[in-house]
């Protein structure tokens, strides 16, 4: 498969409130998202499950955002700052193959990671650098666009992320998205 990287434009559609009448980001994230969490979310483009997700942990919470491209993270800034959340969100550039997150080594509740292991060049670095920053009791929600990953390929991104020691603990049935909850082994 092609890396191609997401296009900063197509970073504004993906937060258009029309994307909301296919996918309800506050009902997607609320099982998993409480007052008081850490959540990191790696990929966040401009913040379509970002600015939910700070809404979730309160003002006691934050959401680490982590991008490879300083376009997402503005239009992100931009997008809390409008919502009344940009306190509780940091926004971090970071390389394609490093998030650099070894000072949140076992600090974060729930990982997000949205539409953006097929865009990632290294998709099990990026599966042990998620789990090394998971509390025991952590968990990743992991979903990929099914027009873009096959069910083959969304497969093999599951097998990497065992072989970091996350197990898949259910596979929750949204249409348009092939989704799963890991949790470590
Ligand atoms: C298709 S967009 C999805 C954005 C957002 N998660 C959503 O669902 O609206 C993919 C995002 O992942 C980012 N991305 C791609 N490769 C990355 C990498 N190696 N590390 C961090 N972010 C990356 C892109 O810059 C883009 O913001």
């Amino acid at each position: 498969m092609a890396h191609r990287l997401c296009p900063v434009w197509v970073g504004y559609f993906l937060a258009s409130p029309i994307r909301r009448l296919m996918q309800n980001p506050e009902r997607v994230l609320a099982p998993y998202v409480a007052p008081g969490m850490t959540v990191l979310e790696v990929g966040p483009g401009m913040g379509f499950f970002s600015i939910p997700a700070a809404r979730l942990v309160g003002v006691a919470g934050r959401v680490v955002c982590v991008d490879v491209q300083q376009g997402m993270l503005d239009g992100l800034k931009q997008r809390a700052a409008a919502a009344g959340v940009a306190p509780r969100i940091e926004t971090r550039l970071c390389e394609a193959n490093s998030l650099a997150l070894d000072d949140l080594a076992g600090a974060v509740d729930v990982v997000l990671l949205f539409y953006v292991v097929h865009e990632v060049p290294d998709p099990e670095k990026l599966f042990a650098e998620v789990a090394a920053t998971l509390k025991p009791s952590g968990a990743v929600l992991f979903s990929e666009p099914s027009f873009h990953v096959s069910r083959e390929s969304f497969d093999h991104s599951l097998a990497l992320a065992r072989r970091c020691g996350l197990a898949v603990t259910a596979t929750p049935r949204i249409a348009t998205r092939r989704s799963a909850i890991l949790k470590m082994a």
